[in-house]
């Protein structure tokens, strides 16, 4: 499963990008207006882009299929690799059939059941994005309704790529690994949270200060 970082953060990007495990970025328009909101959209998508390389989600804000193209074009100018994340409403899918049919990747996003994973998919989505957290927050069990869709992906040997967003902690990233999701795009506080073990920390303590002592016992022995 891979893994994306889910911020519009340049610094947390930046260092995202020297762990090596990061293979893309997610972005939305809530993330982006968490940043500075004198932040010019285009130039940060930009940034991002030369920071990352890889995958690069960029939402569109509009809620009508033309208005969603014509965002999609402008995106599309700034850099040609860009995905296109798109609501999953009728508009969307129109939306998503039309990019499809020019090549452009989408990412259909706000995804909730199974069925809306299912449409995106025949709409011609490259990727579907399936909001954990937030089913979470309703009493609805995240990790039954993915597994339901990697399991309807596997019997109808569904195309589009399985994203599982809206991560709130490192136990979903396990559970997205288990039902089998192609990635996970992961918020920069939970990414750092799930590398952290307090048993690494304190191994790495006592590997250096055994080699530290060994070091003086050599001195000692050897007197130099
Ligand atoms: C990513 O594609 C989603 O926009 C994001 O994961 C949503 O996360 P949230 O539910 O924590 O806002």
């Amino acid at each position: 499963m891979e893994l994306y970082v889910d911020t519009a953060n340049i610094e947390h990007i930046r260092y995202a990008a020297t762990l090596g495990c990061i293979t893309g970025v997610t972005t939305n328009p809530s993330l982006l207006a968490k940043e500075d909101p004198s932040i010019d959209v285009r130039q940060r998508i930009l940034e991002i882009h030369e920071l990352i390389g890889g995958h690069l989600s960029v939402e569109v804000i509009s809620t009508v299929t033309k208005g969603m193209l014509k965002e999609a074009e402008e995106i599309i100018s700034w850099f040609p690799q860009a995905t296109i994340k798109i609501p999953i409403i009728p508009d969307g899918l129109s939306a998503v059939k039309e990019l499809s049919k020019r090549g452009i990747p989408t990412n259909v996003t706000l995804i909730f059941t199974p069925t809306q994973a299912l449409a995106a998919n025949n709409a011609g989505a490259t990727y579907v994005s399936i909001f954990m957290g937030r089913l979470d927050d309703i009493s609805q069990n995240s990790s039954d309704v993915l597994n339901d869709i990697c399991e309807i992906w596997d019997v109808q040997e569904c195309e589009s790529k399985i994203i599982a967003a809206s991560i709130r902690h490192p136990l979903h990233i396990i559970e997205a690994a288990k039902a089998g999701a192609d990635i996970a795009t992961i918020p920069y506080k939970v990414l750092m949270q799930s590398l952290k073990n307090p048993l690494t920390d304190s191994g790495l303590e006592q590997f250096l200060s055994d080699y530290d002592k060994m070091q003086t016992e050599r001195q000692k022995i050897l007197n130099i």
